[in-house]
C-alpha cells in the first residue's frame, strides 16, 4: 500500500507522523469542530467526485464561530488542501474525508479564548464503503439517551466533544440489537439519528424534524429536500415529530454524508409500513446515488471532480 498522508500543522505529513501533543486543549476538553465529507470513485473517468465540499467547509466555519474557534485558513484554501490530499493519497475508492478545526494550545483550563490562543486545522482521509446497510433496510430503536440541547452543547455545531452523546446512544442501541437509534429532544420530540437526519413518509408527503429541534443542519437533508421537490414534486414538511409517529409512518429513512439514504424498516420492533423498503424511499435513494456520482447534469455544481493520475 502506498504512503498515506494527513495534513497537520500546515504540512502534509506521513500518517504515522500526524500526531498531536498529549496536552492539546482539544484532546483535554473536546474543543474542536469537524466535518465528514464523502468522495466517490468514478472508475470510467478515473476521477474522485467530492460531494458539496464547499458547503461542508461553510458549515465548519459556522461550527467554529459558535465555538469561538478561528480557522487559520479560508474556505477556498481548505477546499484546495482537500483536493490536494485526495490526490496525494491516491484515493481510488469511495472515501471519507475528515477536516477538523481544533484548539491547539497546550494548556489546562476549559476556557475557549485567552490571549494568544492558537487554533489549527487538520485533515485526513479514510476509505469508506457502506456505513449503514442501505439495501435491505435497518431496525432502529428510540434511545433512552436524549439529544443535547442547543443551550447545553448546540447540535447545529459539529463539536467533537458532543459526539459522546452520539456514542452513548449508538453503543447502547447496538447492545440492544438495533442497527441504529433515534434520539429525542428533552421535550420528547424526534430529533435525529445518531449521526444522520431522519425523514418520514406519511400520506405521500415527506416530514422531517425542524432545525430548532436540536438537529445538525444536515447537508444531505437539504439535498434530499431539493431533489424530492424538484425531481419528484414532493414537498417536505419541517415540523416537530412525535415518537409514535415513527410507528405509524408509511416509510422512513435516515440521511447523512456517511449513511447516504438508509431505509428504515422497523422502529422499536414495529414494522414501518409494509416492513420493506418503501417506493418513495427507493426513488430518493436512486436520485441521491446518481447525484453523488455526478450523473445528474442539473446538479453538477454539487460535485467537485479530482482527476486521479494513472
Ligand atoms: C448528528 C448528525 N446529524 C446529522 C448528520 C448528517 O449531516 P450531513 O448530511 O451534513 O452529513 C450528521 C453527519 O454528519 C451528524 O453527525
Amino acid at each position: 500500500m502506498s504512503q498515506e498522508y494527513a495534513y497537520l500543522r500546515g504540512d502534509f505529513l506521513p500518517l504515522e507522523q500526524a500526531t498531536i501533543n498529549v496536552r492539546t486543549h482539544a484532546f483535554l476538553y473536546g474543543t474542536a469542530v469537524f466535518e465528514g465529507i464523502k468522495a466517490y470513485w468514478l472508475p470510467e473517468t478515473a476521477e474522485m467526485a467530492i460531494f458539496r465540499v464547499a458547503e461542508h467547509y461553510q458549515r465548519l466555519c459556522q461550527s467554529s464561530h459558535i465555538l469561538r474557534l478561528v480557522p487559520p485558513l479560508s474556505i477556498d484554501e481548505m477546499v484546495d488542501l482537500t483536493l490536494q490530499l485526495v490526490q496525494k493519497n491516491q484515493c481510488r475508492q469511495d472515501t471519507y474525508i475528515r477536516p477538523i478545526v481544533y484548539k491547539a494550545d497546550l494548556r489546562i483550563g476549559p476556557i475557549l479564548q485567552v490571549p494568544d490562543t492558537r487554533d489549527d486545522f487538520c485533515l485526513f482521509t479514510l476509505p469508506m464503503a457502506g456505513y449503514l446497510d442501505t439495501a435491505k433496510g435497518i431496525h432502529v430503536g428510540v434511545s433512552p439517551w436524549r439529544r443535547l440541547d442547543d443551550n447545553a452543547i448546540p447540535a447545529r455545531a459539529k463539536v467533537n466533544g458532543a459526539y459522546v452523546n452520539t456514542a452513548l446512544a449508538k453503543t447502547d442501541g447496538a447492545l440492544c440489537g438495533f442497527d441504529d437509534v433515534v434520539v429525542l429532544t428533552n421535550e420528547g420530540h424526534v430529533a435525529e439519528g445518531s449521526a444522520m437526519n431522519l425523514f418520514l413518509v406519511r400520506k405521500g408527503q415527506l416530514i422531517t424534524s425542524p432545525i430548532s429541534d436540536n438537529i445538525l443542519e444536515g447537508i444531505t437533508r437539504q439535498t434530499i429536500m431539493e431533489l424530492a421537490d424538484r425531481e419528484l414534486g414532493i414537498q417536505t414538511i419541517c415540523r416537530a415529530i412525535d415518537r409514535t409517529e415513527l410507528y405509524i409512518a408509511d416509510e422512513a429513512f435516515f440521511v447523512g454524508t456517511a449513511s447516504e439514504v438508509a431505509p428504515i424498516v422497523k422502529f422499536d420492533h414495529r414494522s414501518v409500513g409494509t416492513g420493506t423498503v418503501g417506493a418513495i424511499t427507493q426513488q430518493i435513494q436512486g436520485l441521491y446515488n446518481k447525484a453523488v456520482h455526478g450523473l445528474l447534469p442539473q446538479y453538477e455544481a454539487w460535485v467537485t471532480r479530482v482527476k486521479m493520475g494513472g
